[in-house]
């Protein structure tokens, strides 16, 4: 008797242990931005039914509110078993010096992702130790969005260059319509990169991250007074918009133009039903033509993920072709696996990998790809004082100052 109840408790125990594998995947994709993370899931479901996966998310654009809880969770020991980073900085500057996350090498190895992934994105998502996690997908940072029927209605071309811009700013506004729609804090420095591209250019653009051009430059000061020109030609409700509710002012007629990612056409497109080319149009921002400003969305694996083995499974599927082309023609980015079938994807889509196959690619500061996290969160306080003092100067003192205090690009 004493043994058949023996047995009974370890077979129910063994079951109950079969039963209870767990996934947890931590991300900012909430609500409207789930659709495209809510496809990956299905399909890993679909390969791995005895999996109960936990889709744990906090909304926040950009990932603000997240990249906080993830810091708490991460230093208090209780890592999720996967979670969305951005590649370069944010994922190396963070993470990985920090001896966080698990070398991938092996599982690039063993996927044969060295020869499907562009090796520059390899680059940004490696050290010399290892490369450490596995992208999901390509946005790009640097688009205006616009709806042309309204742009017709107004009498107003898209601007090429931040010149132009100005100039139908005042039409703009005589017409009662805001030229310009910025929302909550992040959404303003995602303006303030791409105003900073045009003014500086790709090269010294890029030096800003490397330490090679101070903040104080001219020429850097220059980017602020432009900034401040723009900004005067922008909604003054800003900090209380989401970016979807700054892109709802674009699609209803409130607003002419928005700079946004490209996630903003997976809104558009998936959530809202918009068509790309006829309901919603689109053009590098400002002075950008030619320059994609690239970031992308990469999933880790943790030290210490309570559930590896699924974890490991998971970027399986986030690596795959079919996973990649599951996720991103919803998300509004493109794969960054060069065999992506381009068939599967939308118009915006497919000139977004034309652009990205023959431009001069750039990295974002505020998704980042280019700085470190440290120098990106101090960057909010650096955009408060410009915005309280409008003064240039001030602005381009602080960046300095938190450049120094962060060691950025060292
Ligand atoms: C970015 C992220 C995108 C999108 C966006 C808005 O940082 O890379 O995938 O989620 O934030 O939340």
């Amino acid at each position: 008797m004493r043994m058949k109840i023996l047995l009974a408790f370890v077979l129910s125990v063994g079951l109950s242990v079969a039963s209870a594998q767990e996934l947890e995947i931590f991300s900012w994709w909430a609500g409207d931005e789930g659709p495209a993370l809510d496809a990956l899931i299905e399909l890993y479901e679909a390969q791995y039914p005895n999996v109960v996966v936990e889709n744990a998310t906090v909304t926040g654009g950009a990932g603000v509110v997240a990249r906080a809880v993830l810091k708490t969770r991460m230093l208090g020991g209780q890592p999720p078993d996967s979670f969305q980073v951005h590649a370069g900085e944010e994922l190396i500057g963070t993470w990985v010096v920090a001896n966080r996350m698990e070398d991938l090498t092996w599982l690039f190895e063993e996927e044969g992702w060295l020869d499907v992934f562009p090796p520059d994105l390899i680059d940004l998502i490696s050290t010399d130790g290892g490369i450490w996690s596995v992208p999901v997908n390509i946005h790009r940072s640097n688009v205006m969005w616009f709806v042309p029927e309204n742009l017709e209605a107004w009498g107003v071309d898209v601007p090429t260059t931040w010149d132009e811009f100005l100039e139908v700013c005042s039409s703009l506004q005589g017409q009662g319509v805001t030229p310009l729609v910025v929302g909550e804090s992040w959404t303003v420095q995602h303006l303030w990169e791409s105003v900073a591209l045009a003014e500086l250019g790709p090269d010294a653009y890029g030096q800003l991250w490397t330490g090679d051009l101070s903040f104080t430059d001219p020429s850097v000061v220059a980017t602020w007074e432009r900034f401040g020109e723009v900004m005067d030609c922008t909604n003054d409700d800003a900090s209380g918009l989401s970016w979807q509710q700054a892109t709802d002012r674009v699609v209803d007629g409130d607003a002419a133009f928005n700079v946004m990612g490209d996630w903003a056409a997976g809104y558009m497109v998936t959530t809202l039903g918009l068509e790309p080319g006829v309901d919603m149009g689109w053009a590098a921002s400002p002075g950008t033509d030619g320059v994609f400003m690239v970031l992308s969305d990469s999933f880790g694996l943790p030290v210490g993920a309570p559930n590896r083995d699924e974890a490991i499974d998971w970027l399986r599927v986030v690596g795959s072709l079919e996973g990649q082309d599951a996720f991103n023609p919803l998300k509004g980015s493109i794969a960054p696996r060069l065999d992506s079938d381009l068939g599967r994807y939308n118009a915006y889509l497919q000139s977004a990998a034309e652009d990205f196959a023959n431009d001069r690619q750039v990295g974002s500061l505020v998704h980042g790809t280019a700085a470190k996290e440290s120098f990106m969160s101090e960057f909010a306080t650096v955009m408060e004082i410009f915005l309280d003092t409008g003064s240039a100067q001030a602005a381009a003192s602080a960046a300095e100052a938190v450049a120094i205090q962060t060691a950025l690009g060292r």
